[in-house]
């Protein structure tokens, strides 16, 4: 077996960039969806306090999925214009920043829900509200299923314009 020393430094730093970009992706990913299932009217404090933690968690892993992406268009992969030059990564690309604004919404709530929840109040969440951040983020889960397949076929070169 191949021992951590053995392992060229560059192929490690390349893996260790690779990992967090996984590792994030797995991050929103699973906090989306606990955010899905938290998703209700008229919250108890506990419950509410819980949605606000896992935007968060969201938001973190959101910022280290898109700064180890970068990392590895600039430093770790196969070159910058392997990337630029294919449109289906400026589609992943458009489509993480269109999830992104999308999520704004939800966030700016959440916020919100910081105030009265500090003061030991419970936000005022009706229906209306629940369905429309439900909504937000079933359309926000489907955008982050679709990015991995746009990855595994630009990874392969496919969608690079004819040399
Ligand atoms: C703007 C943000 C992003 C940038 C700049 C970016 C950039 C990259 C780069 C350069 C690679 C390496 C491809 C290669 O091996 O040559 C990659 C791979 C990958 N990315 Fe991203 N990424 C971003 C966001 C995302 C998001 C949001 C997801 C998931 C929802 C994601 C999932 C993946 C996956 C699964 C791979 C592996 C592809 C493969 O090796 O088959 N990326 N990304």
């Amino acid at each position: 077996m191949t021992t951590l020393a053995a392992i060229a430094p560059d192929v490690l730093q390349r893996a260790g960039v690779a990992y967090v970009h996984y590792l994030s992706f797995m991050l929103c990913f699973g906090a989306l969806v606990l955010e899905r299932r938290l998703i209700k009217a008229n919250p108890s404090k506990q419950e509410a306090t819980l949605m606000v933690i896992t935007d968060v968690v969201y938001g973190m892993a959101a910022l280290a999925l898109l700064v180890s992406g970068i990392l590895r268009v600039l430093y770790f992969g196969q070159g910058s214009a392997f990337y630029t030059e294919n449109p289906l990564f400026w589609w992943k690309v458009g489509i993480y920043l269109a999830v992104g604004g999308l999520s704004l919404y939800p966030t700016v709530t959440y916020i919100l829900w910081a105030i009265p929840l500090r003061k030991g109040e419970l936000p005022q969440v009706s229906e209306a509200l629940a369905k429309r951040l439900g909504w937000i983020l079933n359309i926000e889960l489907v955008g982050f299923a679709a990015i991995p397949l746009m990855a595994t076929l630009m990874a392969r070169g496919v969608g690079l314009p004819a040399a």
